[in-house]
Protein backbone atom coordinates (compact mmCIF):
# COMPACT_ATOMS: atom_id res chain seq x y z
CA UNK A 1 0.00 0.00 0.00
CA UNK A 2 1.20 3.66 -0.14
CA UNK A 3 0.00 7.32 -0.61
CA UNK A 4 0.08 9.01 -3.92
CA UNK A 5 0.91 12.93 -3.30
CA UNK A 6 3.04 15.74 -4.36
CA UNK A 7 5.02 16.30 -2.43
CA UNK A 8 4.26 13.53 0.24
CA UNK A 9 7.73 14.78 1.89
CA UNK A 10 5.62 15.47 4.82
CA UNK A 11 3.18 12.09 4.92
CA UNK A 12 2.80 10.58 8.08
CA UNK A 13 0.55 8.18 6.41
CA UNK A 14 3.64 5.09 6.86
CA UNK A 15 4.09 5.49 10.08
CA UNK A 16 0.70 5.73 11.10
CA UNK A 17 -0.62 2.35 8.80
CA UNK A 18 3.27 0.80 10.14
CA UNK A 19 1.49 0.74 13.16
CA UNK A 20 -1.28 -0.48 12.89
CA UNK A 21 0.78 -3.56 11.24
CA UNK A 22 2.35 -3.74 14.12
CA UNK A 23 -0.10 -3.71 16.64
CA UNK A 24 -2.04 -6.54 14.19
CA UNK A 25 0.95 -8.78 13.35
CA UNK A 26 0.16 -8.04 9.72
CA UNK A 27 2.99 -8.24 7.08
CA UNK A 28 2.31 -5.18 4.74
CA UNK A 29 4.16 -2.55 4.06
CA UNK A 30 2.98 1.28 3.64
CA UNK A 31 5.10 3.62 1.26
CA UNK A 32 5.14 7.17 0.39
CA UNK A 33 4.26 7.66 -3.17
CA UNK A 34 5.99 11.06 -4.52
CA UNK A 35 4.05 11.41 -8.52
CA UNK A 36 4.32 14.38 -10.64
CA UNK A 37 1.54 15.71 -11.77
CA UNK A 38 2.54 14.71 -15.40
CA UNK A 39 2.78 10.99 -14.55
CA UNK A 40 -0.45 10.64 -12.53
CA UNK A 41 -2.49 7.74 -14.81
CA UNK A 42 1.07 6.19 -15.62
CA UNK A 43 1.37 5.70 -11.29
CA UNK A 44 -2.18 4.70 -11.36
CA UNK A 45 -1.16 2.15 -14.12
CA UNK A 46 1.66 0.90 -11.51
CA UNK A 47 -0.48 0.33 -8.99
CA UNK A 48 -2.33 -2.62 -10.91
CA UNK A 49 0.72 -3.78 -12.68
CA UNK A 50 3.08 -4.03 -9.06
CA UNK A 51 -0.36 -5.52 -7.52
CA UNK A 52 -0.78 -2.98 -4.37
CA UNK A 53 -3.37 -3.55 -2.74
CA UNK A 54 -4.22 0.05 -3.09
CA UNK A 55 -3.20 3.44 -1.87
CA UNK A 56 -4.22 6.31 -0.29
CA UNK A 57 -4.50 10.02 -2.40
CA UNK A 58 -3.26 13.35 -1.16
CA UNK A 59 -2.81 16.93 -2.03
CA UNK A 60 -3.31 17.99 -4.64
CA UNK A 61 -4.86 14.60 -6.41
CA UNK A 62 -8.14 13.58 -4.64
CA UNK A 63 -10.11 15.05 -7.84
CA UNK A 64 -7.61 14.53 -10.18
CA UNK A 65 -7.15 10.70 -10.01
CA UNK A 66 -11.25 10.39 -10.45
CA UNK A 67 -11.20 10.15 -14.27
CA UNK A 68 -8.26 6.80 -14.13
CA UNK A 69 -10.52 4.70 -11.54
CA UNK A 70 -12.47 1.66 -13.34
CA UNK A 71 -15.54 1.88 -10.44
CA UNK A 72 -15.82 4.67 -7.48
CA UNK A 73 -18.38 3.49 -4.26
CA UNK A 74 -21.83 5.60 -4.03
CA UNK A 75 -20.10 8.29 -1.37
CA UNK A 76 -17.17 8.80 -3.76
CA UNK A 77 -19.36 9.14 -6.51
CA UNK A 78 -21.52 11.95 -5.21
CA UNK A 79 -18.31 13.60 -3.68
CA UNK A 80 -16.65 13.74 -6.65
CA UNK A 81 -12.90 13.35 -4.62
CA UNK A 82 -11.10 10.17 -3.66
CA UNK A 83 -9.00 9.61 -1.02
CA UNK A 84 -8.63 5.61 -0.86
CA UNK A 85 -7.77 3.48 -4.12
CA UNK A 86 -8.48 -0.41 -3.79
CA UNK A 87 -6.77 -2.70 -6.26
CA UNK A 88 -9.42 -5.44 -7.14
CA UNK A 89 -7.80 -7.95 -9.31
CA UNK A 90 -6.25 -4.84 -11.94
CA UNK A 91 -9.79 -2.97 -10.91
CA UNK A 92 -9.42 0.59 -9.37
CA UNK A 93 -12.25 1.53 -7.14
CA UNK A 94 -12.45 5.08 -5.34
CA UNK A 95 -13.28 5.37 -2.03
CA UNK A 96 -13.62 8.70 0.77
CA UNK A 97 -13.02 8.00 3.98
CA UNK A 98 -12.24 11.34 4.63
CA UNK A 99 -15.50 13.28 5.75
CA UNK A 100 -16.64 10.10 8.48
CA UNK A 101 -12.60 10.40 10.01
CA UNK A 102 -13.36 13.83 10.26
CA UNK A 103 -16.83 13.54 11.81
CA UNK A 104 -15.29 10.63 14.33
CA UNK A 105 -12.24 12.87 15.31
CA UNK A 106 -14.19 15.73 16.07
CA UNK A 107 -16.71 13.65 18.05
CA UNK A 108 -14.12 11.73 19.81
CA UNK A 109 -11.65 14.77 20.78
CA UNK A 110 -13.28 17.94 19.90
CA UNK A 111 -16.89 16.43 21.90
CA UNK A 112 -18.70 18.29 18.77
CA UNK A 113 -21.50 17.18 16.39
CA UNK A 114 -22.02 18.94 13.77
CA UNK A 115 -26.04 18.32 13.47
CA UNK A 116 -27.78 21.72 13.99
CA UNK A 117 -24.26 23.92 14.20
CA UNK A 118 -23.59 26.92 11.86
CA UNK A 119 -20.38 25.72 9.82
CA UNK A 120 -17.89 27.64 8.01
CA UNK A 121 -15.67 25.64 5.40
CA UNK A 122 -12.56 27.43 4.35
CA UNK A 123 -11.65 25.45 0.62
CA UNK A 124 -13.21 24.20 -2.09
CA UNK A 125 -10.50 21.35 -3.17
CA UNK A 126 -10.80 17.69 -2.77
CA UNK A 127 -10.39 17.66 0.90
CA UNK A 128 -13.23 20.21 1.49
CA UNK A 129 -15.75 18.20 -0.95
CA UNK A 130 -15.53 15.13 1.24
CA UNK A 131 -15.91 17.06 4.47
CA UNK A 132 -18.65 19.23 2.93
CA UNK A 133 -21.06 16.16 2.55
CA UNK A 134 -20.42 15.57 6.30
CA UNK A 135 -22.01 18.90 6.96
CA UNK A 136 -25.46 18.24 5.41
CA UNK A 137 -27.32 18.42 8.71
CA UNK A 138 -25.45 21.47 9.64
CA UNK A 139 -27.94 24.29 10.56
CA UNK A 140 -25.88 26.17 7.97
CA UNK A 141 -23.27 26.26 5.71
CA UNK A 142 -20.86 29.20 4.28
CA UNK A 143 -18.12 28.26 2.15
CA UNK A 144 -15.56 29.98 1.54
CA UNK A 145 -12.85 30.06 -1.23
CA UNK A 146 -10.70 31.77 -3.60
CA UNK A 147 -11.87 30.93 -6.19
CA UNK A 148 -15.59 31.57 -5.68
CA UNK A 149 -16.68 29.41 -8.66
CA UNK A 150 -15.36 26.32 -7.42
CA UNK A 151 -16.97 27.30 -3.93
CA UNK A 152 -20.62 27.78 -5.72
CA UNK A 153 -19.85 24.50 -7.81
CA UNK A 154 -19.78 22.60 -4.52
CA UNK A 155 -22.56 24.00 -3.31
CA UNK A 156 -24.47 23.04 -5.94
CA UNK A 157 -23.84 19.63 -5.72
CA UNK A 158 -24.35 19.75 -1.71
CA UNK A 159 -27.74 18.16 -0.76
CA UNK A 160 -28.16 20.27 2.29
CA UNK A 161 -31.24 20.44 4.10
CA UNK A 162 -30.64 24.14 5.62
CA UNK A 163 -29.10 27.43 3.94
CA UNK A 164 -25.49 27.11 2.03
CA UNK A 165 -23.94 30.61 1.01
CA UNK A 166 -20.96 30.69 -0.76
CA UNK A 167 -18.30 33.52 -0.47
CA UNK A 168 -15.05 34.58 -1.76
CA UNK A 169 -12.29 34.89 0.37
CA UNK A 170 -11.12 38.31 0.13
CA UNK A 171 -14.58 39.38 1.19
CA UNK A 172 -15.18 40.44 5.17
CA UNK A 173 -15.83 37.54 6.83
CA UNK A 174 -16.69 38.88 10.75
CA UNK A 175 -20.48 38.24 10.18
CA UNK A 176 -20.26 34.59 9.14
CA UNK A 177 -17.43 33.83 11.59
CA UNK A 178 -19.39 35.36 14.83
CA UNK A 179 -21.93 33.22 14.14
CA UNK A 180 -20.18 30.08 13.03
CA UNK A 181 -20.00 27.25 15.88
CA UNK A 182 -17.38 25.60 13.82
CA UNK A 183 -14.66 26.57 11.02
CA UNK A 184 -12.86 23.82 9.37
CA UNK A 185 -9.63 25.14 7.36
CA UNK A 186 -9.29 22.42 3.97
CA UNK A 187 -7.09 24.88 2.09
CA UNK A 188 -3.41 23.66 2.08
CA UNK A 189 -2.87 27.26 3.56
CA UNK A 190 -0.14 27.26 6.91
CA UNK A 191 0.99 23.70 5.64
CA UNK A 192 4.73 22.98 5.93
CA UNK A 193 6.98 24.33 4.60
CA UNK A 194 4.32 27.49 4.20
CA UNK A 195 3.72 27.71 8.28
CA UNK A 196 3.57 31.67 7.44
CA UNK A 197 0.27 31.68 5.64
CA UNK A 198 -3.23 31.21 6.35
CA UNK A 199 -6.86 31.09 4.88
CA UNK A 200 -8.11 33.72 6.87
CA UNK A 201 -7.10 37.81 6.67
CA UNK A 202 -9.01 38.73 9.94
CA UNK A 203 -9.92 36.93 12.73
CA UNK A 204 -12.58 39.50 13.90
CA UNK A 205 -16.16 37.18 14.46
CA UNK A 206 -14.01 34.36 16.05
CA UNK A 207 -14.53 33.99 19.81
CA UNK A 208 -14.81 31.32 22.80
CA UNK A 209 -17.79 29.78 21.32
CA UNK A 210 -16.00 28.88 17.87
CA UNK A 211 -14.26 25.39 17.59
CA UNK A 212 -11.61 26.38 14.84
CA UNK A 213 -10.04 22.77 13.31
CA UNK A 214 -7.82 22.27 10.37
CA UNK A 215 -7.00 18.88 8.64
CA UNK A 216 -3.71 20.30 8.12
CA UNK A 217 -1.23 17.86 10.78
CA UNK A 218 2.22 19.69 10.23
CA UNK A 219 2.73 21.91 12.31
CA UNK A 220 0.29 20.57 14.69
CA UNK A 221 -0.82 23.85 15.64
CA UNK A 222 -0.97 26.47 12.10
CA UNK A 223 -1.06 29.85 12.34
CA UNK A 224 -4.80 30.10 12.11
CA UNK A 225 -5.18 27.70 14.86
CA UNK A 226 -2.75 30.33 16.56
CA UNK A 227 -4.36 33.34 16.13
CA UNK A 228 -7.80 31.68 16.45
CA UNK A 229 -6.82 30.76 19.74
CA UNK A 230 -5.01 33.94 20.72
CA UNK A 231 -9.20 34.90 19.95
CA UNK A 232 -10.11 32.26 22.78
CA UNK A 233 -11.04 29.81 20.27
CA UNK A 234 -10.96 25.90 20.89
CA UNK A 235 -8.81 24.38 18.68
CA UNK A 236 -8.33 21.15 16.87
CA UNK A 237 -5.07 20.24 14.63
CA UNK A 238 -5.10 17.62 11.70
CA UNK A 239 -3.89 14.56 13.09
CA UNK A 240 -7.30 12.79 15.00
CA UNK A 241 -8.74 13.56 11.32
CA UNK A 242 -5.80 11.90 9.74
CA UNK A 243 -6.30 8.86 12.22
CA UNK A 244 -9.89 8.57 11.54
CA UNK A 245 -9.67 8.40 8.00
CA UNK A 246 -6.78 5.70 8.10
CA UNK A 247 -8.67 3.79 10.30
CA UNK A 248 -11.28 3.12 7.61
CA UNK A 249 -8.96 3.19 4.73
CA UNK A 250 -6.91 0.49 6.34
CA UNK A 251 -10.34 -1.52 6.93
CA UNK A 252 -10.93 -1.12 3.47
CA UNK A 253 -7.09 -2.26 2.54
CA UNK A 254 -7.31 -5.29 4.68
CA UNK A 255 -10.74 -5.82 5.69
CA UNK A 256 -9.40 -5.81 9.43
CA UNK A 257 -10.31 -3.43 12.00
CA UNK A 258 -7.55 -1.42 14.00
CA UNK A 259 -8.47 1.05 17.43
CA UNK A 260 -8.19 4.71 16.60
CA UNK A 261 -5.77 4.72 19.24
CA UNK A 262 -3.49 3.12 17.69
CA UNK A 263 -3.03 4.84 14.91
CA UNK A 264 -3.69 8.28 16.58
CA UNK A 265 -1.17 7.08 18.92
CA UNK A 266 2.18 7.41 16.69
CA UNK A 267 1.32 10.85 15.21
P1 LIG B 1 -6.96 18.81 -1.94
O1 LIG B 1 -7.23 17.74 -2.92
O2 LIG B 1 -5.99 18.35 -0.91
O3 LIG B 1 -8.17 19.42 -1.29
P2 LIG B 1 -6.91 20.93 -3.86
O4 LIG B 1 -8.07 20.23 -4.50
O5 LIG B 1 -5.77 21.40 -4.68
O6 LIG B 1 -6.24 19.97 -2.76
O7 LIG B 1 -7.54 22.13 -2.98
C1 LIG B 1 -6.74 23.09 -2.37
C2 LIG B 1 -7.61 24.16 -1.69
O8 LIG B 1 -6.72 25.13 -1.11
C3 LIG B 1 -8.52 24.93 -2.63
O9 LIG B 1 -9.66 25.38 -1.92
C4 LIG B 1 -7.64 26.10 -3.04
O10 LIG B 1 -8.33 27.26 -3.49
P3 LIG B 1 -8.76 27.40 -5.07
O11 LIG B 1 -9.94 26.50 -5.25
O12 LIG B 1 -9.08 28.84 -5.24
O13 LIG B 1 -7.56 26.94 -5.87
C5 LIG B 1 -6.95 26.42 -1.72
N1 LIG B 1 -5.67 27.10 -1.93
C6 LIG B 1 -4.51 26.54 -2.29
N2 LIG B 1 -3.53 27.48 -2.39
C7 LIG B 1 -4.11 28.67 -2.07
C8 LIG B 1 -3.65 30.02 -1.96
N3 LIG B 1 -2.36 30.35 -2.20
N4 LIG B 1 -4.53 30.97 -1.59
C9 LIG B 1 -5.83 30.67 -1.35
N5 LIG B 1 -6.33 29.41 -1.43
C10 LIG B 1 -5.50 28.41 -1.79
Amino acid sequence: MGVIGYPVTHTASPVMHQAAYEYLGCDYAYVPLEVHPSQLKQALDGLRALSFIGANVTIPYKEQVVPFLDELDEQAQKIGAVNTILNQNGRLIGYNTDGPGFAYALETEGQFTITDKHVVLLGAGGAAKGIAFQCLKAKSLCIVNRSLEKAQALARNLPMSGPIQTLSSDVDLEAVLSRADLVINTTSLGMSPQEAMSPLNAYEGISSQTLCCDIIYKPAQTLFLKEAKVKGARTLGGAGMLAGQGVLAFHLFTGLQVPYTVMRGVL
